[in-house]
């Protein structure tokens, strides 16, 4: 069935029943950027997990892995590198595995349990998961981080282009998915890089110093790839390719 949900928190989507859905991970600042830049670099894989000693154990036990993340948007200390898109390059990632665990994007990782197919979205892959979307033909659930509980304007916006595209694909639109649409027709004049600079979580980046990542990830279609997610057998970290 064509139809196409929004859930705004890990903690929403943990409350519907996913099994037949597809997922697709939505953490514009900056997770699924990110693991979309991690990729594009070279990286083998990205292992993602939403505990912070879960990832050291990792590094401690298979030194190495390329250890990576933030906590309130710094990289925590004894990381390699920070949760920066802008920090994977060819030198660093290339052919290695990367651990990554972040505050918010991880989390909804693991909210997805028991859906059918988990993917990971941003717009630098927009065209790809739409077109992947489309193929399918299923349910789908458009799993915003949102940031600690909260909803997050900027990853409701990506979902929302994804639902209004749908939408005029002949999709069946949720209510919550439906609303996220009018928000993203609503200012379609703007440019992408200004509506992301004016969410709450642009501007918090941006006092931390990284306005370059609300550039970076306001790139539209820069990759084909769309990045699966399978949970490794027995331990809370999902695997991405
Ligand atoms: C997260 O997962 O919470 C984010 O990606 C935070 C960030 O690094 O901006």
């Amino acid at each position: 069935m064509k139809y196409v949900e929004l859930s705004d928190t890990p903690h929403e989507l943990s409350n519907f029943d996913k099994s037949g859905h597809t997922c697709v991970v939505i953490d514009i600042l900056r997770a699924t950027t990110t693991i979309q830049a991690a990729l594009a670099a070279g990286a083998l894989s990205v292992w993602a997990c939403g505990e912070l000693e879960t990832a050291l154990k990792l590094k401690r036990d298979q030194p190495d892995l390329v250890l990576a993340g933030e906590r309130g948007g710094i990289r925590p200390k004894g990381f390699d590198l920070g949760n920066s898109p802008l920090e994977f390059i060819p030198k660093l990632v290339s052919g290695q595995t990367v651990v990554l665990t972040t505050t918010n994007g991880t989390r909804a990782l693991a909210a997805c349990f028991g859906a059918k197919r988990v993917l990971t979205g941003c717009y630098l892959n927009a065209g790809a998961i739409l077109k992947l979307l489309v193929i399918e033909g299923g349910p789908c659930f458009l799993a915003c981080a949102g940031h600690e509980g909260t909803a997050s304007a900027e990853d409701r916006l990506f979902a929302g282009f994804l639902a209004s595209e749908l939408d005029s694909l002949g999709f069946q639109i949720g209510e919550k998915a439906r609303i996220a649409a009018e928000e993203w027709m609503a200012n379609l004049t703007l440019p992408l890089e200004d509506r992301l600079f004016g969410c709450p979580h642009g501007q918090a980046l941006c006092q931390l110093g990284f306005a370059s990542d609300v550039r970076f990830a306001a790139q539209w279609d820069t990759s084909v790839r769309v990045p699966q997610f399978t949970l490794a057998a027995g331990q809370n970290i999902w695997v991405g390719i």
